[in-house]
């Protein structure tokens, strides 16, 4: 199977978007399959920077086929919005080369409005979602209250499913307080811009299905990470959306056989945004340090993402539970100059030692990490782009994570620069 689906092993954030596309010049369709516009991807190509949110990373290649499948939440006017900017950079966007499916529900503008006023009424206890009412949208979407971009077709049917969908948000917005939403404004707003979108609309997992017949290679891009999938995650510390390999198949369309090599997107330390347990979390000045070397600030809302050392019991956790064969193992080069380094090797929640996670919350915001302390390098393998380029400790790092992880790494990435990344096994290749 000459596919590769690439996910994201721990919160998100991991260097998916420079993996994405360092591997799309070896595929010829990309396919986004969940999350929606929370994801922020970043790619650097000869020092120009592109953030994605929503549309797949490899649309920056020219003769790639993006795909946004049905598993995506779509904010229609993002979606141009981000079109217009990624364009502005000189980057070819049409239909010929985006196709959004015409079954992937829409984020309307009472979902980011219910996100917002569903966290003010959380209290102390917010999720600290990026705002952009995925959740409200994936839970119109699962209770079938949702708007879908193939509504966008019908006037009258779209009417009738926007006020339907209003009627029930509307009373909750009351009761929250907040203010209520005009269905026929929502409508009037849609109506302006629906050709735009729909001129993208696609009947997916049938171009896809053809891309397999003529033996095509696709990449799926998954966005968030394992540790935020709405099953597996820290729960409810999480997105509402599941992240993991699986779930390449049921947003594209296309048989679990077809998603191939599947490729865990692993950060050399951790990092989380938002609220939720973190165990090996640095208030320290090593955290502050890791941040500072690492640019750790959101893509999307700009916070400041919170740093600690690498989890090896997490990570091997979600590789295991998203099926992953190999990593790129990402930002090595952040770790240059620290004395000594730390990994997370068990927990301990109430003087008992564990080998893995466990799902309850309170053993989760209990659990202690148990650390192996191994030598750190004071060279520099920023930009380093063979093994030999590496000092001996940071191979030694490098090899000890697999070890602990029980999985390969199959590409390391040494900087935000597209070529920066050194190849051990390609993805597309393995059998
Ligand atoms: P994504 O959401 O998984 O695509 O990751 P983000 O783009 O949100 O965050 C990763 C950040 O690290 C971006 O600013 C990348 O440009 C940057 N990055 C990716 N790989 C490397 C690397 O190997 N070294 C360094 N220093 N930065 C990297
Ligand atoms: P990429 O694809 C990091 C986090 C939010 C919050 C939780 C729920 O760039 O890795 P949501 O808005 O999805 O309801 O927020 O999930 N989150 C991310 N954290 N990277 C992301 O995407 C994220 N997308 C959502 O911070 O804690
Ligand atoms: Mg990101």
């Amino acid at each position: 199977m000459a596919n590769v689906a690439v996910i994201g092993s721990q919160w998100g954030d991991e260097g998916k978007g420079k993996i994405v596309d360092w591997l799309s010049s070896r595929a010829d369709v990309v396919v986004r399959f969940q999350g929606g516009h929370n994801a922020g991807h970043t790619l650097v190509i000869d020092g120009v920077e592109y953030k994605l949110s929503l549309l797949p990373s490899g649309i920056v290649r020219g003769g790639k086929v993006s795909v946004i499948g049905n598993g995506v939440v779509v904010d229609p006017w993002a979606l141009l919005k981000e079109i217009e900017t990624v364009r502005a950079k000189g980057v070819d966007i049409g239909p010929h080369n985006l196709k959004l499916a015409e079954n992937a529900n829409l984020i309307l503008p009472v979902h980011q409005k219910l996100d917002a006023a569903l966290e003010a009424a959380r209290g102390k206890v917010k999720i600290g979602t990026t705002g952009r009412g995925i959740g409200p949208a994936y839970e119109d979407k699962v209770s079938r209250r949702g708007v879908r971009v193939c509504d966008l077709r019908d006037e009258a049917l779209l009417k009738e499913k926007i006020e339907n969908q209003l009627i029930h948000h509307n009373a909750l917005l009351k009761g929250l307080g907040a203010e209520e939403i005009d269905a026929g404004s929502v409508f009037k707003d849609l109506m302006a811009i629906k050709d735009e979108v729909l001129a993208y609309a696609d009947v997916v997992w049938k171009t896809l299905d053809e891309a397999k017949t003529e033996r095509k290679k696709i990449l799926f891009e998954g966005a968030q990470g394992i540790m935020l999938d709405v099953d597996h995650g820290t729960y409810p510390f999480v997105t509402s959306s599941n992240t993991i390999s699986g779930q390449a198949s049921t947003g594209s369309g296309m048989g679990p056989k077809s998603v191939g090599y599947v490729l865990g997107i692993t950060k050399a330390y951790t990092t989380r945004v938002g609220t939720g347990p973190f165990p090996t979390e640095l208030f320290d000045d090593v955290g502050e340090r890791l941040g500072a070397r690492g640019h750790e600030f959101g893509v999307v809302t700009g916070r400041k993402r919170r740093c600690g050392w690498f989890d090896a019991v997490l990570v091997r956790q979600a590789l295991t539970i998203g099926g992953v064969d190999g990593i790129a193992l990402t930002k090595l080069d952040v770790l240059d100059g620290f004395e000594e380094l730390k990994i997370c090797v068990g927990y301990e929640i109430d003087g008992k030692t564990y080998d893995y996670y466990p799902s309850s919350q309170l053993d989760q915001e209990k659990a202690t990490p148990v650390y192996e302390t191994i030598p750190g390098w004071s060279e520099s393998t920023f930009g380093a782009r063979s093994w030999a380029d590496l000092p001996a400790a940071a191979v030694k790092y490098v090899r000890r994570i697999e070890e602990l992880i029980g999985v390969p790494v199959a590409l390391l990435s040494t900087s935000p620069e597209r070529d920066d990344t050194i190849l051990v096994t390609d993805p597309f290749a393995d059998k």
